[in-house]
């Protein structure tokens, strides 16, 4: 065990008082994990310069925890939101870049006056009208794909998508996961609650002035890739052999669970800004529902963990926190023991954390809130 700091991250990073405590908590993401969690599983199982991998990224938690603590990191994450996120706070835009651009989104976005009175319903009771026109404007102009600056304010805007009225661009709503617009709209119907007057452009700019106030994150080498573990562990296997790169010592991640979220149902809205439909249920990719079948949920964990083999050095550490239900956590074992037999298997109890966003458990038939979740930890005998 590897302690490096005396005084934890944990506690600096609640004050904000550094660049890299300011950034981490973008944005909220179902399932993800708390950042004193993985700060922690960074510092116990990695030396500085050891490489760390996470196939199931999410918000990329793990992946700036380890670069921030000045490790190497990987990840790879199928939802463009995860990904938006996790880049954001790796390699954010310069400050300058990121104002102008919103001082360009500001300038164009009467130009959508006209699209904004051709949206769904939903949009009209959940936003303004020159909310509507900010948020089309800032759809059709990002390339979150291909620019830091414009991932950069993507993932500011993001954020504030949705939440509490007054503390975000939407009539009263969660800010964690979308719920289904006819559920919304007799929502604030009942409660007669209109969307809240709020200068978007202002809105956004003070978000900014807080998030660079420290600057930003000094980060090396950490990056998450957009896509399918699947697909990518592959080309990340040829590269790590054909430029000798150091293999992953660390395998830190939290696949998703079986039968309990769908990612893209419940970030509908944030996935529209993205560009995807304006309709909850059409964004899924072949992996979209909520992994509910159990033989191609084993299927998928075994064929990430079968391709993340050849990335990992001979005594690296697999960490893997997952769901304490029987379907979950059986599947979950039975895979990384056939997959690893050669290495030790113990598990620890975990209760569950506030802000690690597991609550939305009940709904859908899928079970009650759990308790606890579990971690999952593979050493070499
Ligand atoms: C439990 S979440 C991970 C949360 C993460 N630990 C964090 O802190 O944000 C599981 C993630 O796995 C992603 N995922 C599911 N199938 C995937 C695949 N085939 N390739 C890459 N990512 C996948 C989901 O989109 C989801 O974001």
């Amino acid at each position: 065990m590897n302690r490096q700091r005396a005084m934890p991250i944990t506690s600096r990073r609640r004050k904000y008082d550094t660049p890299e405590s300011r950034w981490a908590g973008i944005g909220p993401y179902y399932a993800m994990f708390p950042t004193s969690f993985a700060d922690e599983v960074i510092r116990d199982y990695t030396q500085p310069g050891d490489v760390v991998i996470d196939p199931f990224a999410g918000r990329g938690t793990a992946i700036y925890s380890a670069a921030t603590q000045h490790r190497k990191a990987v990840g790879i994450e199928i939802n463009p939101l995860g990904y938006v996120y996790a880049n954001a706070k790796l390699n954010p835009g310069d400050y300058r870049d990121v104002t102008r651009r919103l001082e360009e989104l500001s300038e164009n976005a009467p130009c959508y006056r006209q699209e904004a009175y051709s949206l769904p319903q939903f949009f009209y009771l959940c936003f303004t009208d020159k909310v509507r026109e900010f948020l089309l404007c800032a759809r059709a102009s990002l390339n979150w794909r291909r620019s830091k600056t414009d991932r950069t304010l993507m993932a500011l805007i993001l954020i504030s998508l949705h939440g509490k009225r007054h503390q975000s661009f939407s009539n009263q709503m969660r800010q964690s996961t979308a719920m289904a617009p006819e559920y919304c709209i007799r929502w604030w119907a009942k409660r007669n609650l209109t969307p809240p007057d709020i200068d978007p452009v202002a809105f956004i700019r003070k978000r900014i002035d807080w998030r660079y106030v420290h600057g930003k994150p000094t980060i090396k080498d950490a990056i998450v890739y957009l896509g399918d573990s699947i697909r990518k562990l592959p080309a990340l296997a040829r590269d790590v052999k054909e430029y000798r790169r150091p293999k992953a010592t660390l395998l830190f991640t939290s696949p998703p669970y079986h039968n309990v979220t769908n990612y893209y149902y419940d970030q509908w809205l944030r996935l529209w800004l993205l560009g995807c439909s304006d309709t909850p249920g059409k964004q899924e990719n072949r992996y979209g529902g909520k992994f509910s079948n159990l033989s191609q949920y084993r299927q998928l964990l075994t064929q990430v963990f079968v391709r993340a083999r050849p990335i990992l050095a001979d005594d690296a550490i697999i960490y893997i926190r997952t769901d304490q239900r029987e379907s979950t956590l059986n599947s979950t074992r039975a895979v990384l023991t056939e997959i690893f037999p050669e290495k030790h298997i113990t598990h620890a109890l975990c209760p569950l954390t506030p802000n690690r966003q597991t609550k939305p458990y009940s709904r859908g038939g899928a079970p009650k809130r759990a308790n606890c979740e579990v971690d999952l930890i593979l050493k070499p005998r």
